[in-house]
């Protein structure tokens, strides 16, 4: 059972708020320096703050893109019934292309649709309601995902363990708890007593700008370290466990997370140390059988070419920038899911807890 009055991330600010039908993104590209959230005032002001990283992290995409279409829509309630319907697909279509491999932003963005498309009143304003509504259920629903996960992953933190994360998947990456790091957030509830290295995760640094700012306000012991740091690190006994979030699952159990996160895997599988996945059910893709089939996000050259602001290679330079990578199934302990932690064949744990 969660005590939640003990969770100190509840306090955190919140990634996406949703008030009085106006969307609130909180810029994540100033923190840990400024703590601002815009006010947004069109859907391409949506689609611009997702692909440029202000809101990020799968389920806060989709949490995101779902009342980026209300943005959308809410100026075109006047519109025929054909029309409207006709609008609700294409600004869906739009806000999906912003970015490509989180599928939580395909999921939630198809839910709405699909709600609007089975509506028996198919009246702008009458559909408008129904997605609105649509829309606040899957920002609920993330909050008990994440609850669920913290709790069926919060065991496997032992007192003085010291636990490697990377990426940010904590409550900035989602409606409050986090994924990877729910777990964490449930244990110190709990009392237990660990250590947390974050990795800072190059090029955007979501480790050392987001991780590390969340789990420091809430007051659980985080270290920084480079990603280059994290063998030595663990080849001095400090890791016990690996806990990292995912973009998209596929059917088979590959994981696609933040670029870095299989080297991660590779090193805990060197070194015996339990690889685990925080997983919501909204981030498992039953369309795409193997990992190699899931789209990974190319992005600006120029964001290896610099350090926070400042530029560090020279003009002209060649680069690579794929922002997500994929960890096959085998160096994956196990899948923490609001159902419980799921294990390998992973074809057929996933389908029977998901879909049986
Ligand atoms: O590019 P980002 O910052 O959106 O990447 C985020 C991640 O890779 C997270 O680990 C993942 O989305 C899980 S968030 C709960």
């Amino acid at each position: 059972m969660l005590d939640t009055s003990k969770l100190k991330a509840d306090s955190l600010v919140r990634a996406v708020r949703w008030e009085n039908r106006e969307l609130f993104l909180l810029d994540q590209t100033r923190l840990p320096g400024e703590v601002i959230e815009e006010r947004q005032e069109t859907v391409q002001q949506v689609w611009e703050s997702i692909k440029a990283l202000k809101v990020r992290g799968a389920p806060a995409i989709g949490i995101a893109g779902a009342y980026g279409l209300l943005v959308a829509l809410r100026e075109k309630l006047d519109l025929s019934q054909g029309d409207f319907m006709e609008e609700v697909r294409a600004q869906a279509a739009y806000l999906d292309s912003s970015r490509p491999t989180a599928v939580n932003l395909g999921w939630a963005l198809r839910r709405l649709v699909k709600k609007a498309e089975e509506a028996d009143d198919k009246s702008p304003r009458a559909l408008f309601e129904v997605l609105v509504a649509e829309a606040e259920a899957i920002h609920q629903e993330d909050r008990m995902l994440c609850r669920g996960m913290g709790v069926h992953g919060a065991p496997l933190i032992k007192e003085g363990m010291g636990v490697l994360t990377h990426c940010n998947a904590g409550a900035l990456a989602t409606s409050e708890l986090g994924t990877a790091l729910a777990p964490m957030y449930v244990a110190q509830s709990q009392g237990i007593n660990f250590r947390v290295y974050a990795d800072e995760t190059r090029p955007l640094l979501q480790g050392a700008r987001l991780t590390s700012w969340e789990l420091q306000q809430s007051g659980i012991d985080v270290t920084l370290i480079t990603d280059n740091m994290a063998a030595h690190i663990m080849s001095q006994g400090l890791v016990d466990l690996v806990i990292v979030g995912t973009d998209r699952v596929a059917a088979n159990g590959d994981v696609a997370n933040k670029i870095g996160t299989m080297g991660v895997a590779i090193l805990a599988n060197y070194f015996g140390i339990p690889f685990y996945v925080a997983c919501p059910s909204s981030t498992i893709d039953f369309d795409t059988a193997h990992g190699k089939d899931i789209p990974i996000e190319e992005r600006d050259g120029d964001e290896v070419c610099e350090f926070g602001a400042r530029r560090t290679a020279p003009p002209g330079m060649k680069t690579r920038n794929p922002a997500f990578d994929v960890t096959p199934n085998a160096l994956v302990a196990g899948l923490i899911t609001e159902k419980g932690i799921i294990r390998a064949p992973y074809v057929e744990t996933l389908a029977k807890t998901f879909q049986g």
